[in-house]
């Protein structure tokens, strides 16, 4: 499926002296995708000079409100975002959003213009039950908007993140086809043109063998995406 995709998920880390990491990534390519933290997204994308993709790692369900503390998808557009990920397992854990909250989330913010990165993954637990396709398979049921246009589905198995395990990668090629099948099967011919990221644990190691599997268009990296030389090690390897 074409060039992999690499997205970086900085999660609740940065501060503005890491604005130079952006900087350094900008300078080696124009084809990454970074989620920094909200206060450090207008900076970055000033930084990035249209070199990076710069995203949120949430937003709200609705445009504007009483919801204090919350960031809605037209204020990330407004900071010069072009992507949000949305339904992270860190957000459906810590937050308790459920696949309906994460669904409101996607569409409010593809009606603002922005790519939308929806994620899903089971538990170690959902796995070791053998409920992997029935937990996916919900998770993409409940949690997708109604067209693909500026979708991206990132399968991130909770137990490799942050963990440094990794599914094999013949379980990998066995999530993302049946993901691929639930698209098509539920958006058509349409379903087959839906970049799917592998995330969890993704290192310049791994990255070769994890992105050739079927399947893979690209990989959504947390802690390895901190720094301009394991994020661009990655991209690297993966291409
Ligand atoms: P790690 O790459 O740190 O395992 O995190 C993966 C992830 O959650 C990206 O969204």
């Amino acid at each position: 499926m074409g060039n992999a995709l690499i997205v970086g998920n900085w999660k609740m880390n940065g501060l503005s002296a890491a604005l130079g990491e952006i900087a350094a990534m900008a300078a080696a390519r124009d084809d990454l995708w970074v989620a920094p933290p909200f206060t450090l997204i207008a900076s970055a994308v000033t930084t990035a000079q249209s070199r990076l993709r710069i995203g949120g790692q949430d937003c709200h369900a609705k445009l504007s409100g009483a919801h204090t503390g919350c960031v809605s998808a037209t204020m990330l557009v407004d900071a010069g975002a072009g992507f949000v990920i949305v339904g992270h397992s860190e957000r459906r854990s810590d937050n308790g959003e459920s696949d309906a909250d994460v669904r409101a989330k996607a569409m409010v913010a593809r009606a603002a213009g922005l790519d939308v990165i929806v994620c899903v993954g089971e538990t170690e637990a959902q796995r070791d039950a053998g409920n992997v396709e029935a937990v996916v398979g919900k998770q993409l049921a409940g949690s997708l908007p109604d067209a693909v246009d500026g979708l991206v589905v990132a399968y991130e198995p909770v137990w490799a993140i942050g963990t440094g395990r990794t599914p094999t990668p013949d379980d990998v090629a066995a999530v993302h086809g049946f993901i691929r099948a639930q698209l098509v099967t539920r958006f058509g011919a349409a379903g087959q043109g839906v970049r799917i990221l592998y995330g969890g644990s993704v290192k310049p190691e791994n990255a070769a063998l994890l992105l050739g599997q079927p399947n893979v268009g690209g990989a959504l990296v947390g802690g390895a995406s901190l720094t301009a030389a394991s994020l661009l090690a990655i991209a690297a390897a993966a291409s």
